[in-house]
C-alpha cells in the first residue's frame, strides 16, 4: 500500500515523478504528493484524491532536477491534504515520503518529540521530525537518518530530501518493497519497477534494513551498521505495453481478455523441450515428502487456494489445509509432523501472508511461494518459488492472476502425482488447451455478460452466489469480485448452507447466481435454486454444457470437471465488471482498496 518514487538527474523531475506515481496508483490512491528540490529549496505539492488531481496542483513554472513522490492508501489519519505525503520537519529542512507502518510512532513521539507540534495525524511525520531532531543535536543527515531508522519498529520504504544537501536522496527499506533504478547521469527510486520503466529498465534490489545514498552519478547501499553492500543490477523483464491499457477502457477488461493467452503461456512455461510438464525437482520432492500441505493466502489468492486443495488431494493424494493468512499467523493450528507451506500471493508483498512466512521459517518448516512477481518479498524469503507468468496485473480486482494460480496449481499437482507414480486419468496439457479455448469463447461473449449484469444487477442492493464442491469455491470468488468493484453486497455460499440461515435474506427479486458445473451435485444445486426461487429470488443459472436445463441463463463450454473453475469464473468476472461500469464506479480503483496490501 502506498507507492513512492524519487528522481535525481538532469531532467525536470516533476513529470517523471507524476508519471511514475500514475503507474503506482494501484498501490493506493486516496491522496498524493511530490516534493521537488531546486536552487530555491524544496517545494511540496500535495492533494487529496488521485494523481490527476495532484497534476492540476503542480505549478508549471517550478522546475527541479531532484524530487520524491508518494501515492497514499491511508493507515494513520484520514485521507486529506494534511496527511498526504511528503511530510516535512518543523523547520522545513527535511522532506520525506514513506510506505509502511511505524508501530512505535506514539512512543517515539512521546520520548523525543514532546515539544514539536505535529502537523498531521500520520505515523510518518514522526520519522521526519526525528531526523531533524538528531541533526540539530549535531549528527550529519546520514547519521541522523540511520539513528532514526534504528529506532523504528515496523515497515518502511523511505525517500528523504535534505534542503541543505542538494546532491542526494536518502533512501531506506524494511519490509516494504523498494528498488533503485540506474541510468546514465541519473538514478531513480521506486516501489515497483513499473513506475520508472519510462526512464530505465536497470534495477538494483534492496534488502530489509538497508539504507541507500542515491546521487545523480552513484548509488551506495549500506547496512544500518554502515557496511557498504555491493549488489549487481538486473534488467526488469517488463515491457511498456504490459503495463499500458492500450485501447481498453479499463485494465480489468484487458486482464480478463488476456486469460486465454495466459493459460497458453503457463502451459509453455512449465513444459520442457520434449513437451512434458516439468516443475523444479526440489519443489516436487518437497511436495511428495510432506505429510500435509498448508496453503496460506488472502482474498482472491485464498479462493484459488481452495481450488488448489482439491487438486493436491484428488490428483496428487496430498492432504491439504487452506488458511487465511491474517488468521493463521495469530492462531496457528496443530501442525502435522512434516508440513510444507505454500504461500499463494499475486503480488508477493501481502503483509498478512508475509508475517506467516516469517513465523514458519522460524519454526524451520519448508516453504514455497506461488507468485506473479519474481523477486518479490515472499518469493525471496521462501525456500522455493513457482511463477504465475500472468504478466503485470494492475486492476485492483484480481482476474488473470486467479486463473493463473489455479492453472499452475493444477499443473504442479499433476507433476507431483506423476513423480509419485500416481497415474492421472487425464492429460492435463490437452485439457488446459481446451480450457484456453473455452475461456476465449466466453471473453468473446461480452454482450451477453453485459446483458446479464443489466438484467440481474441494475437496481439490487445485494446478490448471492451459490455452488457446491468446486462451484462453491468459485462462488466465493464471484461474490468478492462483485462486491469489491460494484459495492453491491454479495456473498458466496455453499448451496446447501443458505437454508441454514441466509435464506432469510431472500426477497422478491433478490439475484442468485447459481453455478452448476459439478455432475455429482447437479441435482442438489438445482434443488437449492428451487428453494430460493420459491421465496422470490431471481436466479441466474450458469451451467456446464451437458448439464444445462431449459431456462438456464448461460451455458459454459464443456471442460474437464476439475478445471471448471477456470471457465466458470469468467462470466462472474465480466458480470461484475459491467455491474461496476453501469453503476458509474471506478472499476480499476475501487474505493478504500489497494492492489498490494502491505500492511497487516
Ligand atoms: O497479492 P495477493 O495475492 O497476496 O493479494 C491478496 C489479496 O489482497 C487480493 O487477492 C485481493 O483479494 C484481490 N485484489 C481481490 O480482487
Amino acid at each position: 500500500m502506498c507507492g513512492i518514487v524519487g528522481y535525481i538527474g538532469d531532467l525536470d523531475s516533476k513529470e517523471i515523478l507524476l508519471k511514475g506515481l500514475e503507474k503506482l496508483e494501484y498501490r493506493g490512491y486516496d491522496s498524493a504528493g511530490i516534493a521537488v528540490r531546486n536552487e530555491d529549496g524544496v517545494t511540496v505539492f500535495k492533494e487529496k484524491g488521485r494523481i490527476a488531481d495532484l497534476r492540476l496542483a503542480v505549478e508549471d513554472d517550478v522546475t527541479a532536477k531532484t524530487g520524491i513522490g508518494h501515492t497514499r492508501w491511508a493507515t494513520h489519519g484520514v485521507p486529506n491534504q494534511l496527511n498526504a505525503h511528503p511530510h516535512q520537519s518543523a523547520s522545513g529542512r527535511y522532506t520525506l515520503v514513506h510506505n509502511g507502518v511505524i508501530e512505535n510512532y506514539h512512543l517515539l513521539q512521546k520520548e523525543y518529540l514532546a515539544d514539536i507540534e505535529m502537523k498531521s495525524d500520520t505515523d510518518t511525520e514522526v520519522i521526519v521530525q526525528l531526523i531533524e531532531k538528531f541533526s540539530k543535536d549535531g549528527m550529519t543527515t546520514a547519521e541522523a537518518f540511520r539513528y532514526t531508522l534504528e529506532l523504528l519498529h515496523g515497515s518502511y520504504a523511505i525517500a528523504l530530501l535534505d534542503a541543505e544537501e542538494a546532491q542526494t536522496i536518502f533512501v531506506a527499506k524494511n519490509k516494504s518493497p523498494l528498488l533503485v533504478g540506474l541510468g546514465d547521469d541519473f538514478n531513480v527510486v521506486a516501489s515497483d519497477a513499473m513506475a520508472m520503466l519510462q526512464v530505465t529498465d536497470q534495477y538494483v534490489e534492496l534488502h530489509d534494513l538497508e539504507m541507500v545514498i542515491v546521487k545523480k552519478e552513484s548509488v551506495e547501499i549500506q547496512k544500518l551498521d554502515g557496511t557498504v553492500v555491493e549488489r549487481d543490477s538486473y534488467t526488469a523483464e517488463l515491457d511498456m505495453s504490459d503495463i499500458e491499457k492500450g485501447t481498453y477502457p479499463h485494465y480489468m477488461l484487458k486482464e480478463i481478455d488476456e486469460q486465454p493467452g495466459v493459460m497458453r503461456k503457463i502451459i509453455q512455461a512449465y513444459q520442457n523441450e520434449q513437451g512434458e510438464l516439468e516443475i523444479d525437482q526440489d519443489i516436487i520432492t518437497a511436495l511428495n515428502e510432506a505429510d500435509r500441505l498448508y496453503i496460506i493466502a488472502a482474498g482472491t489468492s485464498y479462493h484459488a487456494g481452495l481450488v488448489g486443495k482439491e487438486y493436491f488431494e484428488k490428483i496428487a493424494g496430498i492432504p491439504v489445509e487452506v488458511h487465511i493468512s491474517s488468521e493463521f499467523g495469530y492462531n496457528m493450528p496443530l501442525l502435522s509432523k512434516k508440513p510444507l507451506f505454500l504461500f499463494i500471493t499475486q503480488s508477493g508483498e501481502t503483509a498478512d501472508s508475509r508475517q506467516v512466512l516469517v513465523k514458519i521459517k522460524k519454526l524451520g518448516h519448508p516453504t514455497l511461494t506461488l507468485t506473479n512477481a519474481k523477486g518479490s518479498t515472499l518469493s525471496r524469503e521462501a525456500d522455493h518459488t513457482l511463477l504465475l507468468h500472468a504478466g503485470p496485473e494492475i486492476a485492483v480486482a484480481s482476474t488473470k492472476a486467479y486463473t493463473a494460480q489455479i492453472a499452475v496449481l493444477a499443473i504442479t499437482a499433476a507433476v507431483a502425482a506423476e513423480k509419485a507414480g500416481r497415474k492421472a486419468d487425464f492429460d492435463i496439457v490437452h485439457e488446459m488447451s481446451i480450457v484456453a479455448n473455452a475461456v476465449q469463447s466466453l471473453v468473446d461473449s461480452k454482450e451477453k455478460m453485459e446483458q446479464i449484469a443489466t438484467d440481474f444487477l441494475s437496481t439490487t442492493r445485494n446478490a448471492f452466489f451459490i455452488g457446491r464442491n468446486l462451484d462453491f469455491c468459485v462462488s466465493m470468488e464471484g461474490a468478492l469480485k462483485l462486491k469489491e468493484i460494484s459495492y453491491i453486497q454479495a456473498e458466496g455460499f455453499a448451496g446447501g448452507e443458505l437454508k441454514h440461515g441466509t435464506i432469510a435474506l431472500i426477497e422478491e427479486g433478490t439475484p442468485i447466481f447459481a453455478l452448476a458445473t459439478q455432475k455429482a451435485v447437479s441435482l442438489n444445486i438445482r434443488g437449492n435454486v428451487k428453494e430460493v426461487v420459491a421465496r422470490g429470488a431471481n436466479p441466474c443459472i450458469i451451467a456446464m454444457e451437458g448439464m444445462e436445463e431449459e431456462g438456464d441463463t448461460l451455458v459454459l463450454p464443456n471442460v474437464h470437471p476439475l478445471l471448471t473453475p477456470l471457465v466458470s469464473v469468467i462470466p462472474l468476472q465480466l458480470i461484475s465488471y459491467y455491474a461496476s461500469l453501469h453503476r458509474g464506479c471506478d472499476v480499476d480503483k475501487p474505493r478504500n482498496l489497494a492492489k498490494s496490501v502491505t500492511v497487516e
